[in-house]
């Protein structure tokens, strides 16, 4: 049995936070990542593809974004296809079943159907039932904000093991055509999936050191999906349609510039809670919206460049997959290994930032 932990877990830095839960022998409960999966399709789209279609380019989409591909489903598949693909990997190198799990969180903007959550479709398909399953919506944050939640409950000693998985489809839902392309160019399709279990380690040892989460809604129109919803007279309608409410809008520069400031102080924020300097940090993973974003915070904290682990020229913003689409290839490529200490930071819409260190 393991030990309950405390009512709430408060973040480090604010009033009593704990290291752990201790078990009164030095070791610590921690959440840790005991198996990691992908999925990608594997329709590759180019930039030249899209310039067949729309008025842009290779050259444009590569200087603004340093994206030179993505990858976008078929018609008939959906997120939690994707997320089912990559939660499969993700158990199997965990060494565990579907059955064995205690919750499954599923962070997407792109949802199945508008109800129920797509944890739940996901968990059908896994072929169980009676754990909680529970969507986050905080896009490009999402999976962050999935890590942190899992990590509350996993801490506390409520549940043992969790998966938690960020899918997105986004192909479907862009506007495709010359009035689009800034968005169109940006995104692509894509699942990530971590298994995560509650176990005792000692203060040096694995799992999650600390996650941070924050929000600015006053940013919530720079980019957002305005329809379908609630907010107008009809929750869908030929109006909406006619406005082209349905596709994403963007305020490119508003995001581009919050994205650097705030991805950057999460970074300060998840070093300084763990009393480390970012020297310390052996990885960084950072979602990937652009890669000038991420050169820009680079700089900007003075990373050495070769730790910060960018996937986004193959795989353009996966929104709340990117992470641990990037935490898997990390892994595949060698550039994971035991011991290290990883610093995951994500900005997206809401606005939403956060940020996750770990040992691995
Ligand atoms: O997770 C969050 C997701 N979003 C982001 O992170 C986006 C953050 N923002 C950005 O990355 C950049 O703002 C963009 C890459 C979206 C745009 O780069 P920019 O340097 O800020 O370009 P801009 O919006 O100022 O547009 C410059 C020009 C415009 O033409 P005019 O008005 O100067 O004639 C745009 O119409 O580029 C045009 N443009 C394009 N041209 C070719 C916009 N999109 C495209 C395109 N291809 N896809």
């Amino acid at each position: 049995m393991l030990p309950l932990g405390p009512a709430s877990a408060p973040q480090p830095g604010h009033p009593g936070y704990p290291p752990g839960v201790a078990d009164g022998e030095g070791f610590l409960i921690r959440a840790r990542i005991t198996g990691v999966g992908s999925c990608l399709p594997p329709r590759v789209v180019t930039n030249d593809d899209l310039a067949a279609l729309i008025d842009t380019s290779d050259e444009w989409i590569v200087q603004r974004t340093g994206i030179r591909e993505r990858r976008w489903v078929e018609p008939e598949v959906t997120t939690s296809d994707l997320a089912l693909a990559a939660a499969s990997e993700a158990l199997e190198a965990a060494g565990i079943g579907a059955s064995d799990l205690d919750m499954i969180i599923l962070a997407t903007l792109s949802p199945d159907h508008e109800f129920p959550g797509t944890a739940c479709f996901l968990q059908a398909k896994l072929g169980v039932a009676g754990c909680a399953a529970l969507d986050v919506r905080q896009q490009c944050t999402g999976f962050i904000y999935a890590v942190s939640v899992a990590d509350q409950f996993l801490r506390t000693g409520f549940c043992r093991r969790a998966l938690v998985v960020g899918a997105e489809v986004h192909s479907k839902g862009l506007d495709v055509s010359t009035p689009g392309r800034d968005l169109a160019v940006l995104f692509g399709d894509g699942a990530g999936a971590v298994v995560l279990e509650a176990g005792e380690t000692a203060a040096d040892g694995p799992g999650i050191l600390s996650t941070h989460l924050h929000a600015d809604g006053s940013g919530a129109t720079d980019l957002w999906l305005p329809a379908p919803g609630m907010a107008y007279e009809r929750f869908m309608s030929a109006d909406l349609l006619e406005r082209r409410l349905q596709f994403p809008q963007m305020n490119g520069r508003a995001v581009y510039v919050n994205a650097v400031k705030r991805m950057a102080e999460a970074v300060v924020e998840a070093v300084a809670a763990n009393g480390m300097k970012v020297e310390d940090v052996d990885l960084f993973l950072f979602h990937q919206a652009n890669l000038r974003i991420n050169e820009a915070v680079t700089e900007r904290l003075g990373l050495l460049p070769e730790r910060v682990f960018n996937t986004i020229d193959r795989f353009a913003n996966t929104t709340a997959a990117t992470i641990p689409l990037g935490m898997h290839e990390a892994l595949r490529t060698g550039r994971l290994e035991k011991g290290m200490v990883v610093c995951g930071a994500a900005f997206g819409s809401g606005f939403t930032w956060g940020s996750m260190l770990l040992r691995w």
